[in-house]
């Protein structure tokens, strides 16, 4: 598509915008942001509570945050799944609540790799990555395993199989965790992929969980991917090597990007420190990706007014922007803007959002009463000027 067409075709704030087969009513998406509120994987009242209060504050899509595709890539306990029958009816809640609230359901599958949990018992199952390659954990130097051909065929299966689950439960879309040095991102990376056989090329084995997702999604359902447009370190996957991967990605099925430097290791690195903040900080790798892509890209990254967010679509790179931490500060946020309300500001350091994100994610700019109940689900609705005259 090329930023130059996009810009003569860019949507108004109020303007629906198409997402492959989809239609959002606006280019306002709450982006995946994990806050851990499932139960042994099974999401509940509280989760629900959560993403439907983000629809009903008007955004085009609700994105929910990493669910897990099989227990071989579960990080957590509070990590959503969508690998058995017990995690249906929660997923169904889910979806129905945020389609009945105006908004797409679009569902993050990953296979989060040697990041799987819990933690404190790593050595005692196996934990998949291309290679055994050490790496740091908050319990020191840990050595995944490496996954054998056979478990490399049932992960893509395990994509396939969440991918019919979360559409049979209804959701909108769906988008790869291709990011954060999971499952995806270690095959692309030549720090982490050291083998020798068939997979040794990590392209394979991303284009093929990504045709099996489209395969198993149909024509009526949107495949994104969310993209690590660069590893950041020394001798990882370049941009330019995400680049060339993306003409790949789209003809295996893929119907949006949504773009993310770094993984959780390569953001820690000293030399990476600060990249993550400031505005729009994912700027230059969003523009890059939308001059190669023919499909929408998804803007997010330090996005949090309304002119950044006016400035981001009249640039003509992004079709949408995603955010994360001001729509979990404030569900009402679009809501404020359009009205010229200030929301309640999202800046706390070091985030309160992230540090609790594990254990049920509470946000520092939550009235204490609602830090209380544990999740923002219950915050009472702002009324709309339009509405209050
Ligand atoms: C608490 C928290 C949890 C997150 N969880 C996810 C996740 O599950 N999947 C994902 O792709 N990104 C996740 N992110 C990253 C966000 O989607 C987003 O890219 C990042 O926060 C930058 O956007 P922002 O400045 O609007 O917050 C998370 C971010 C936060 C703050
Ligand atoms: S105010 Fe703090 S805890 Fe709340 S969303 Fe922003 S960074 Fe996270």
């Amino acid at each position: 598509m090329g930023a130059a067409t996009r810009a003569g075709n860019r949507p108004g704030l109020d303007a629906p915008v198409r997402i492959g087969p989809l239609t959002a009513r606006n280019p306002v998406f709450f982006a995946p942001t994990s806050v851990g509120y499932a139960d042994q994987g099974v999401l509940g009242d509280a989760a629900v509570a959560h993403y439907v209060r983000r629809a009903t504050g008007g955004v085009g899509a609700v994105m929910t945050e990493q669910i897990a595709v099989a227990e071989s890539g579960w990080q957590h306990a509070r990590q959503p799944g969508a690998w058995h029958d017990r995690h249906d009816e929660g997923l169904r809640r889910l979806a129905t609540g945020i389609k009945e609230a105006g908004a797409l359901a679009i569902a993050q599958l990953s296979h989060c790799g040697r990041y799987a949990g819990p933690w404190a018992r790593y050595a005692e199952r196996r934990r998949l990555a291309p290679s055994a390659v050490p790496f740091l954990l908050p319990v020191g130097e840990v050595c995944p395993d490496e996954i054998t051909p056979d478990e490399i065929g049932e992960v893509i299966e395990d994509f396939a199989a969440a991918t019919r689950r979360v559409v049979a439960a209804g959701f909108d879309g769906i988008e790869i965790h291709g990011g954060s040095g999971f499952l995806l991102t270690g095959f692309l990376s030549p720090r982490t992929n050291r083998r020798t056989d068939a997979w040794a090329d990590g392209t394979r084995f991303v284009l093929d969980v990504v045709r099996a997702c489209r395969t198993a999604a149909g024509t009526d359902t949107a495949v994104g991917y969310h993209i690590m447009t660069d590893e950041l370190l020394p001798g990882g996957y370049s941009l330019e090597q995400a680049l060339a991967l993306v003409p790949r990605l789209e003809r295996a099925g893929v119907d949006f990007f949504r773009p993310a430097a770094g993984t959780f290791e390569s953001l820690k690195a000293p030399q990476n420190a600060g990249l993550s903040a400031g505005p729009d900080y994912q700027r230059a790798d969003t523009h890059a990706l939308a001059e190669v892509a023919n499909v929408p890209v998804l803007a997010g990254g330090g996005i949090s007014t309304l002119d950044q967010v006016r400035e981001v679509l009249d640039a003509g790179a992004a079709t949408a922007v995603a955010m994360a931490r001001p729509l979990l500060a404030d569900p009402d946020w679009l809501l404020k803007a359009r009205d010229g309300a200030p929301p309640v500001g999202c800046a706390c350091a070091p985030s309160l959002c992230l540090q609790t994100q594990l254990t049920g994610s509470v946000c520092a700019a939550w009235p204490e009463e609602t830090r209380g109940l544990g999740h923002s689900g219950q915050l009472p609705p702002y009324r709309p000027r339009q509405e209050t005259t």
